[in-house]
């Protein structure tokens, strides 16, 4: 509003000017005036940027790139699991230049971490600063009707040879660090999206593919500072994480998106039912990654397939991932998450139709 205003009042400004050389006798007051109303705008105009700055709302010079990163091409026809979704067009990813808006827009200020930004909007915003856009794809990208595959990291993708079905999706979305490196035949080459937090994310910079985007999952405060001295080239403090995060970060600043943590609490409460208070006796239930993945899935793609979602416990010789050698006796029944939820949350999906699985044998 201000900005549109401000322009107007400045030009009238100099036509007074052009007045004044054409009637040199009166010239002596409106310049007086003029001063003083220069001097009231100017400090408007102070204040309105110190507003913004302190806020973080969007100040109108600066990121309109960001916000145009947002006219992403919208697919017309509904998507079979449209109906789960309370905002099936949200944006996932936080953008600096509107983020005080869009947080308190959908109430994602009003919730703590990992469902909203409570304590730490401050770093939120400092964060976001540093990043270079909030682009969700590639803007000479021309496909609104995306088929997307979200590659979970289960044992059931060994020996399946679903590497080339993978790579022939629009969009690829993988998790953590389940490796692409060695598993090409299994898993596949590409990747577009790769969810990550400190404790989850590769260190060896042979695992980074330049062509993808690396979505930071905030779950705690730590996260965000960790993510901030990392990129600030600042010591990594590392207590506070439940295993040993990474001292460096691979990925290069174009390539990682925050994601706005909505969409962890639509994966919540209103996908999972996750209830919201839980008895003092037991640690509250956050969702996994992978359905997470899920969830961001449901609000970029048309269609979403899913590969190597299984927990096998049945047998605990079984592999728990299609790398490595950890075995399903490893999985202790996590204390953050109700895997039963989840899967009872996927075989309805299934059921229903709203995903395809696969995996399936
Ligand atoms: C996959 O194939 C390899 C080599 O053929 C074999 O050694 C391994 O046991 C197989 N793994 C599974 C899970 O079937
Ligand atoms: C990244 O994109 C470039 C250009 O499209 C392509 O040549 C290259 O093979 C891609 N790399 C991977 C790992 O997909
Ligand atoms: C798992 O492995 C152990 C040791 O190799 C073996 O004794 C056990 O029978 C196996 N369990 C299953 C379910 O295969
Ligand atoms: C898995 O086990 C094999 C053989 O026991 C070993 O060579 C390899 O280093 C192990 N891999 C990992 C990631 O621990
Ligand atoms: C996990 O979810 C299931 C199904 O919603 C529920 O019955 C169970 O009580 C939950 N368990 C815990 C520990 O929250
Ligand atoms: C996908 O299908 C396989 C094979 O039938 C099954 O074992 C697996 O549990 C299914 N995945 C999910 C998420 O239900």
């Amino acid at each position: 509003m201000l900005p549109i205003n401000f322009h107007p009042t400045l030009l009238r400004l100099s036509e007074r000017e052009d007045l004044r050389e054409t009637h040199p006798r009166s010239a002596g007051r409106p310049t007086m005036r003029g001063y003083q109303v220069a001097l009231v705008l100017c400090s408007i105009f102070l204040y309105y940027l110190l507003h913004c700055l302190l806020w973080g709302t969007n100040v109108f010079w600066l990121p309109t790139a960001e916000i145009k990163n947002k006219n992403i091409k919208r697919c017309p026809k509904q998507p079979p699991f449209a109906s789960l979704l309370k905002f099936p067009q949200f944006y996932p990813f936080l953008c600096a230049a509107d983020f005080t808006k869009t947080t308190s827009k959908y109430g994602t200020s009003d919730f703590a971490l990992p469902y909203g930004t409570r304590p730490s909007g401050i770093h939120f915003r400092w964060v976001l600063s540093k990043l270079q856009n909030c682009a969700l794809f590639d803007e000479f990208d021309k496909v609104p009707c995306k088929r997307c595959v979200v590659v979970g990291n289960g044992g059931v993708l060994k020996n399946k040879t679903l590497g080339e079905k993978i790579d022939s999706y629009d969009v690829i979305i993988r998790m953590n660090n389940g490796p692409v490196l060695g598993h090409e035949e299994d898993v596949g080459r590409r990747t577009t999206f790769r969810l990550f937090y400190p404790e989850s994310v590769f260190s060896d910079p042979a695992h980074n593919d330049h062509n993808s985007t690396a979505v930071f999952i905030v779950f705690k405060p730590q996260d965000l500072l960790w993510l901030l001295n990392i990129m600030k080239g600042n010591k990594i403090n590392t207590n506070g994480f439940w295993k040993m995060p990474a001292l460096n970060l691979i990925y290069k600043r174009y390539q990682i998106r925050i994601l706005d943590p909505y969409i962890i609490r639509e994966a919540a409460y209103n996908l999972l039912q996750i209830p919201k208070v839980f008895p003092k006796n037991q640690k509250p239930k956050h969702p996994t990654t992978g359905i997470i993945a899920i969830t961001l899935a449901f609000h970029i793609c048309s269609e979403v397939h899913l590969a190597g979602f299984k927990y096998n416990f049945n047998n605990p010789n079984s592999s728990l991932h299609y790398y490595g050698n950890a075995t399903m006796s490893l999985m202790k029944q996590n204390a953050y998450h109700n895997v039963t939820a989840e899967q009872l949350f996927l075989t309805s999906i299934i059921e229903k139709n709203m995903v395809i699985n696969l995996t399936e044998d």
